[in-house]
């Protein structure tokens, strides 16, 4: 993995096909625990949002590689005062050996990449959630002992960072990614033509407004809140048009009999997944959890070059 020191993951698509598998290869080593490594560096968190798995599997990987953790929230530094991005991404960068960025815009994580040397990685941004695919392309490896040639159907927001973290993965693991999600929330089309470009005539990406055809045969049926962080104004108003696309026993009835349920998480019950499905034998969603933090010490041994 020594192509990854040095290096930033602030898009799914900053990792190639190999990389990506060697990630997930040293990922499933630290979770048996048939390597382990060591290393004495400082990861920063800087979140701009609200986080519990990403901050606490962050942390719970550093600490298990022998590291520290800064946890540098906002309301308590000078970013809250109005210190400039570029600034506080120079200092920064003295202090820390690695740092792990939570915001909105995605350009605020690359100008902060831009004036720092260190490994900036994405934590979720309103644009893509990198982390969060390597722990479900893990989780999906472990239960169908691969990935090459499964289908992957998310249902829900497609305009969201899961949406299109998951079509740039897909595309770089060989899974086909089929795309459920009303009218007008369909994943930004330049997303979708990177993802495309990754795949080549590797894997199939269909974007369409029909839940039953989108889960038919598919053996991952993912979801994700129908409103993100940042758009709680809307969650009322999403409702009636998401209910169509609710993760519920009728639609994994039209799924592979032996589909598994992933689920980023916080999860709405009873609106875009039912208590049935994320409580159900099909549920997959607390080893994919915990696959956050075996994926992101892989990500941090590799980026820092840990031996
Ligand atoms: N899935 C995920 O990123 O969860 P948190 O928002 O709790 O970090
Ligand atoms: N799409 C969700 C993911 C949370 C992990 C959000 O951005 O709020």
């Amino acid at each position: 993995m020594g192509a990854l020191i040095g290096r930033d993951l602030l898009s799914m698509a900053d990792l190639t096909s190999d990389e990506l598998y060697g990630l997930l290869q040293l990922a499933a080593a630290l979770k048996t625990g048939t390597m382990h490594l060591q290393c004495h560096k400082i990861l920063g968190l800087l979140f701009y949002k609200a986080s519990t798995r990403t901050r606490v599997s962050f942390s719970a990987a550093m600490y298990r590689l022998g590291g520290q953790v800064l946890d540098l929230n906002p309301s308590v530094t000078q970013v809250s005062r109005g210190e400039p991005l570029i600034d506080t991404a120079r200092v920064l960068d003295r202090y820390l050996d690695i740092v792990a960025i939570r915001t909105f815009d995605q350009r605020d994580l690359e100008t902060f990449a831009a004036y720092a040397d260190i490994p900036v990685i994405n934590a979720l941004t309103d644009l893509e959630h990198p982390c969060q695919v390597l722990a479900d392309l893990q989780t999906i490896q472990e239960s169908f002992n691969g990935l090459t040639g499964t289908t992957l159907t998310y249902l829900g927001d497609g305009n969201n960072n899961m949406a299109h973290s998951l079509l740039i993965g897909g595309a770089l693991a060989g899974v086909n990614i089929r795309i459920a999600a009303p009218e007008g929330h369909h994943p930004l089309p330049e997303v979708v033509a990177k993802a495309q470009a990754l795949s080549g005539d590797r894997t199939e990406i269909t974007i369409t407004t029909d839940p039953e055809a989108g889960v038919k045969g598919a053996q991952v049926v993912y979801t994700d809140v129908w409103a993100s962080m940042g758009q709680e104004d809307m969650a009322t108003s999403r409702i009636p048009i998401f209910q169509p696309y609710q993760v519920n026993e009728a639609l994994m009835a039209q799924a592979d009999k032996d589909a598994i349920v992933l689920h980023c998480l916080p999860a709405h019950r009873g609106e875009e997944i039912t208590d049935g499905v994320i409580e159900g034998t099909q549920s997959r969603v607390w080893d994919q959890a915990e696959n956050r933090m075996h994926a992101q010490q892989a990500l941090i041994a590799s980026l820092l070059g840990v031996e």
